[in-house]
């Protein structure tokens, strides 16, 4: 995980790398740290396990040299060493002659450190990344001296694992980057020029950037040079930032990015169904991928990015009788798949590490591969056969809101399109079932307002509880489970979700008197019975659905309770289904936020996470 940024600018890079590091926060908060040139050929170093205002303390207490406009920053989530000033980044060499943030994980790196140690380097973290400064020393100062750019590539010759690496050379302030399989990006402007692992850092100074490939090595500065497979190459072409760099900051009335996320998901799915809605019943959306034929769909995803690929993965089958399938990414190496399945790689950022792998580890037997990701310019979305952009638009909260429907109803539209495409539905029934996509931002809208005026209440109820059980039945079990995973990594209470029928089974042992167990309601009649059994155990139900329950945020349409069910006949007397009651996420969402914030929390970063997970 982690997140890097370097610059070369004429004001102090400070005031660039500073503001890049908070909107790289994201990617991992456990310490922060700069290292930057100085006008008399040194490098200030400061380095914080708080937040990012104590290095601003800290560089304004320094005396000394001017700082200049050339430096690196790094922002962490821990894998090796604990949290630390020490393992903070950036790190240097036994003799300070260069200073480096790095991005991944070196597999290698306990080999490397005894070899490096058996030849008199000293090292000073506990960290991975500190073999990287001592392997570029060796080389600068070794017998076969070729410089700083042929001390990164002999450097990088010896590590395993993945990185992205910025180096900064003290005597001269040269800077270089290096990436293999993690972001970087890099751009120009009037500003200076940037290099970092997320476009959102630099956002606010540049119009357009270039996207690093596995093995490229480029020199920041002016000219800009652009080092792959050992030679000079022209960069590749610029992509333009399709999206303004305000979404990044709060205005004055958002709570956090979090509520401002939620409450932004009406005009998102609006945005998204105005732009596939008229290629979904023409087959348009899918012809355009210029994908194959297939048999069978396999999604596969993590996190709430899994959660959005079940409700895809049951489009499919529910549209056109597809054998479909859902795959933790991270579990992927026991599933088999053949050349006829449609793989799906659902990732909000398109750099989860787990999602990557499994690609890897599927590659025999696997068929194409799409991208459903909200990076078009991510490290999946280059690997896939083909690209279907969610157009969520930055999401900077840790947990995810905006991109989960964003994801389902991009992924239910595609699935419509391509039964379209193949004649499985037709023309005039998809036209149907977009009629009824389209109401889904009134239908989100409405649910914002509702919860809003019930959930408070509810929250002062439940505040006091350790642990809370999630039930639905069909495709209420996959919000149920959404909603589990919102309340687990927002208020670091239990949660646990079940189809309700499962309760019997043994997790209904759980519910004593007042154990809060959230049902998101559904026209089964058996549902009411599992409820029944949680009632009479003392269980304080919480439902989501229609008129009557806690949080009635389904419309009266008893329709509505199961548009996961029928919406019409298909042929072959199939049934067709677009994604269940999507509302009931909102609700769930805005109950996880609230009462972390009547605990005390940090809603847009919640503990021991990060938003961009790029280790396994
Ligand atoms: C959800 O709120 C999460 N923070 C997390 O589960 C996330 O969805 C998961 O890590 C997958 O991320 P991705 O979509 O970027 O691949």
């Amino acid at each position: 995980m982690c997140g890097i940024v370097g610059c070369t600018t004429t004001e102090r890079a400070d005031r660039y790398l500073l503001p890049a590091l908070q909107a790289l926060e994201y990617r991992g908060y456990d310490s922060v740290g700069v290292a930057i040139a100085t006008t008399d050929g040194t490098v200030t170093t400061v380095r914080s396990i708080n937040r990012i205002g104590d290095l601003t303390a800290q560089l304004e207490a320094r005396t000394g040299a001017r700082l200049s406009g050339t430096g690196i920053g790094h922002t962490r989530w821990a894998t090796h060493g604990d949290v630390t000033e020490a393992n903070a980044h950036p790190h240097q060499d036994c003799d300070g002659l260069v200073s480096v943030v790095h991005n991944g994980i070196i597999e290698n790196a306990d080999v490397l450190r005894a070899e490096l140690i058996a030849e008199g380097h000293r090292f000073s973290s506990g960290v991975d990344s500190e073999v990287i400064c001592h392997l570029i020393e060796q080389s600068l100062v070794g017998a076969s001296d070729s410089g700083l750019q042929g001390a990164i590539e002999s450097c990088v010759r010896r590590l395993e694992g993945s990185w992205a690496i910025l180096v900064m050379e003290t005597s001269t302030g040269r800077l270089f980057a290096t990436t293999h399989r993690a972001p970087l990006l890099v751009a120009s402007s009037d500003n200076g020029h940037f290099v970092a692992s997320d476009v959102t850092a630099i956002a606010p100074w540049i119009t357009a950037f270039r996207v690093m490939s596995d093995g490229d090595l480029v020199e920041l500065g002016s000219p800009l040079r652009w080092i792959a497979g050992g030679v000079e190459v022209a960069p590749p072409e610029a992509l333009g930032l399709s999206w303004s760099s305000s979404f990044l900051s709060l205005a004055a009335d958002d709570p956090d990015f979090m509520g401002r996320e939620i409450a932004e998901q009406p005009e998102t799915v609006e945005r998204i169904l105005s732009e596939l809605a008229p290629r979904v019943s023409t087959g348009d959306l899918w012809r355009e991928l210029g994908l194959p034929h297939f048999r069978r769909v396999a999604v596969l995803g993590c996190g709430t990015s899994l959660n959005a690929g079940r409700i895809i993965a049951h489009a499919f089958g529910a549209f056109g009788a597809i054998v479909n399938t859902a795959v933790t990414a991270s579990e992927a190496g026991a599933v088999v798949l053949d050349a006829e399945t449609l793989v799906i790689a659902a990732s909000q950022s398109g750099e989860t590490a787990d999602v990557l792998r499994a690609l890897d580890e599927l590659q025999t037997g696997r068929g194409r591969v799409l991208a459903l990701t909200n990076s078009m310019h991510s490290t999946l979305a280059r690997r896939a056969d083909g690209v279907l952009n969610c157009s969520a638009g930055p999401e900077i909260g840790v947990a995810a809101t905006k991109t989960f429907v964003a994801q389902v109803v991009t992924g239910v539209c595609l699935a419509l399109s391509a039964m379209v495409a193949r004649g499985t539905v037709l023309r005039a029934q998809a036209d149907a079932i977009v009629d009824d996509l389209r109401r889904t931002p009134d239908r989100l809208e409405n649910a914002i307002a509702v919860s809003r005026q019930w959930v408070p209440d509810i929250v002062e109820s439940v505040r006091d509880a350790q642990g809370f059980l999630f039930l639905g039945r069909g495709a209420g079990v996959v919000y149920a489970a959404e909603g589990a995973l919102k309340l687990k990594e927002l208020t670091y209470r239990w949660a646990e979700h079940y189809p309700a029928g499962e309760l019997k089974h043994g997790p209904l042992a759980l519910v004593e008197e007042g154990t809060p167990v959230v049902v998101i309601e559904s026209a089964d009649g058996r549902l009411s019975a599992n409820v029944a059994e949680v009632r009479s155990r003392g269980g304080r139900v919480i439902s989501i659905g229609g008129p009557g329950s806690s949080i009635p945020v389904v419309d009266g349409n008893p329709e509505a309770l199961t548009r996961s069910g029928r919406v019409s006949q298909g042929r072959g007397g199939n049934t067709f289904a677009a994604c269940g009651p999507l509302e009931s996420v909102v609700p769930m969402q805005i109950l996880a936020r609230e009462l972390a914030i009547a605990l005390g929390r940090d809603v847009d970063k919640p503990r021991n996470l990060a938003k961009s997970v790029t280790v396994e």
